[in-house]
């Protein structure tokens, strides 16, 4: 009996919005669950957010909500990116929900009954202002290695060394500035080399009877961990902390990386009581009899995934991975995205000017088996999708149909025999195709697709059905029958990237059944009568792609779209305690704003001309476009810090910077003097 399938891929963090790299990831398991359903497999895909940890918690205090409303946000905006996008997910939970706290806490009880976890104290590094504990990346000082500055409190960004926040010189709590101290906590482990055996059984290669997929540079590198000796886990964090509290230890949260993965468990739980699925079958399969679990990650989780889960499902009497597919990166233009760029390019920015479907055959064109890093060049994006999608396999379609449409009333031909040998490649090309997708080779897959359209395209040029007589009417028939099939055959190719494709093909040619590997072969019998032609596929306008990367330069990552904070937020905390002597280096002076203009594509920004009577005047760049009209700010008495370094920006050089409180962009306030101040006086 075929095992039912239960495919994964990481949980998107609620901290921050989904963007170009998420999508990768997203549309390569999304490929491969469609090619699977297509094969006949009883295939899921079981998804959520992760919503646990210290940094939820922080953001959730700096915007005056609750994390549960910042979650909430992060929830709304995650399911509509993603299913824009056409991920065809059967559930987008949380990790912040009874099901994964069920089942976390039911990890954590089988392993505590067996003597998997054990306790001892451990000293951090702990803010006494902020009171609490700081996670690595809440401490900055300089590298112990190379000496550079504000590096934070895991691994240095100039040498690349990693080490522990107690090693950094100068260390600071990156919140409030404060100099941390050492402090004494209890925390939980689970001492993972109690769990070796097990783990080199999982991770045993095919060869020595091992029954887990991995690709073979994964299993290296994860069996280097495993010879290195494997180090005790810390699975408990202390308040204030977004999560779960540890049943049976007062104060103490599971570590987020503990019920994360547990999510995937949750989520199925909630799936299997909405649809009336047996859970058991699932996850309480420990022989994998009737489950395949498949997860797909990226190369920065591996540690997670295939060395703690399968330690922590097996100790409990869960299912264990079958697979781990593990991909790249996604860089943008050969390098790592950046805002400055405007190549961190978020989901919604790219769906204010592109359909997904461009996005979606790109990345599955270009995405293999390994973990190479996956390029996004914008030029070729726009070569390739043009060049594949409209000018091969949407131009087939449209000139063959339209044509039979058109002059042969609809009516299709028998197959001719001189197409025979392409209809005979085509077909064995079409064979192919399961495998490449159950292989994680959406690019090879499709390459076969765009092969068939070049075949069937030459065969239709050169045959000119349109330069037939209505004579030959029954051959201009047979010709254009032959560009219809293999619109088809294309279309079912291209259905697990591209399913609003195969939809419109199916409308079109009035297929009797919907599209799949076995079918999409099939000819339509002789007679058959299509319908009007649906576009496919538009050319990609290059300058959509220009305005994604000119509205990229103004959006932030983590934007979840903020409320205005509310009245009990709490303040922010001070800065560190300086003298009057560092107050005295800030040269702040009166100015009268002289003009003030919007900054074209620039929301945020207006340019003022301010005045600053003997010292001249100056041009300042100001983030306050969203709570003042250019107009109201004319004439104005300001205060100008006006020894501030000039800053170079994209419209200008800013030559100071303007006082204003507010905690949101659209809710400032300018500090304002009145008209007796004289510009150019300083103010102190
Ligand atoms: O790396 C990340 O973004 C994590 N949120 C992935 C979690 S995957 C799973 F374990 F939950
Ligand atoms: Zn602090």
């Amino acid at each position: 009996m075929a095992k039912q399938v239960l495919v994964t891929a990481a949980l998107p963090y609620a901290n921050g919005s989904i963007h170009l790299g998420h999508l990768l990831e997203a549309i390569q398991t999304d490929v491969y669950v469609r090619a699977r359903r297509l094969m006949g497999d009883d295939c899921v895909f079981m998804w959520a957010d992760d919503t646990h940890g210290t940094p939820i918690e922080l953001r959730a205090r700096r915007e005056g909500i609750t994390p549960e409303q910042l979650i909430a946000r992060a929830w709304d905006e995650h399911r509509r990116d993603y299913g824009d996008f056409d991920i065809g997910y059967d559930i987008f939970h949380t990790t912040h929900s009874d099901e994964t706290r069920e089942h976390a806490e039911a990890i954590f009880a089988a392993m505590k009954a067996k003597g998997d976890i054990v306790s001892r104290d451990v000293e951090q590094l702990y803010c006494p202002k902020d009171a609490m504990f700081l996670p690595d990346r809440f401490v900055k000082g300089s590298c112990p290695k190379c000496k550079s500055p504000d590096q934070y409190g895991d691994s240095c960004e100039v040498c690349g060394s990693t080490y522990a926040p107690v090693e950094l010189g100068n260390p600071h709590c990156s919140i409030c500035g404060t100099v941390p101290e050492l402090r004494r906590s209890e925390h939980l482990f689970v001492p993972l080399s109690r769990h070796e055996a097990v783990l080199r059984a999982w991770l045993a290669a095919p060869e020595q009877g091992g029954r887990t997929e991995l690709q073979p540079a994964v299993r290296n590198y994860v069996m280097e961990w495993v010879e290195g000796g494997l180090r005790d886990w810390d699975i408990s964090r202390d308040p204030p902390y977004f999560g779960f509290a540890i049943p049976g230890h007062p104060g103490k949260f599971f570590y987020v990386w503990f019920d994360a993965p547990v999510g995937y468990i949750g989520a199925t739980q909630k799936w299997c009581r909405d649809v009336g699925r047996d859970f058991a079958s699932y996850w309480r399969d420990p022989d994998r009899a009737r489950t395949e679990l498949v997860h797909v990650i990226g190369k920065d989780i591996v540690y997670f995934h295939c060395l703690f889960w399968p330690a922590m499902l097996q100790a409990a009497g869960y299912t264990t991975p079958s697979r781990v597919h593990v991909h790249g990166w996604l860089t943008v233009g050969g390098e790592k995205m950046s805002k400055t760029r405007g190549t961190f390019v978020l989901a919604r920015t790219y769906l204010d000017h592109l359909p997904p479907d461009f996005l979606r055959y790109y990345f599955a064109a270009k995405l293999g088996a390994t973990q190479e890093d996956i390029d996004l060049n914008l030029d070729d994006f726009v070569l390739r999708c043009n060049a594949d999608l409209v000018k091969k396999a949407a131009n087939l379609a449209s000139r063959c149909c339209k044509f039979v449409a058109s002059r042969l009333g609809g009516t299709l031909g028998a197959l001719p025999d001189d197409a025979q040998t392409l209809v005979a490649t085509a077909r064995a090309r079409l064979a192919e195709v399961g495998g490449h997708y159950l292989a994680f080779e959406s690019a090879k897959a499709l390459r076969l697709a765009m092969q068939i359209a070049e075949d069937a395209n030459l065969y239709v040029t050169e045959q000119a059905p349109w330069k037939l007589g209505p004579d030959q009417a029954e051959r201009a028939r047979a010709v254009c029958s032959v560009g219809v099939w293999a619109t088809a055959v294309i279309a079912a190719i291209l259905k697990p990237v591209l399913p609003r494709w195969a939809a419109a093909v199916e409308r079109m040619l009035r297929l009797p059944a919907p599209l799949d590997f076995a079918n999409g072969g099939a000819a339509l019998p002789s007679g058959h009568v299509i319908g009007d032609y649906e576009t496919l596929a538009e050319p990609i306008d290059p300058a959509k792609v220009a305005a994604i990367v000119e509205a990229s330069k103004e959006s932030t990552p983590v934007s979840t779209s903020a409320p205005a904070p509310t009245p009990a937020a709490p303040p922010e905390p001070l800065q560190p305690e300086t003298t009057i002597d560092d107050f005295a280096k800030v040269d702040l002076r009166v100015a009268k704003v002289l003009t003030a203009a919007k900054v074209e594509g620039a929301d945020k920004l207006l340019c003022l001309q301010l005045d600053l009577g003997p010292l001249g005047q100056r041009t300042v760049f100001s983030g306050i476009a969203k709570s003042y009209a250019p107009e109201a700010l004319v004439g104005k008495h300001v205060v100008v810090y006006a020894n501030l370094k000039p800053r170079k920006m994209r419209f200008g050089t800013s030559e100071g910077m303007i006082l204003a409180a507010g905690a949101s962009d659209d809710a400032v306030t300018v500090l304002e003097l009145d008209g007796r101040s004289v510009p150019g006086t300083r103010i102190s």
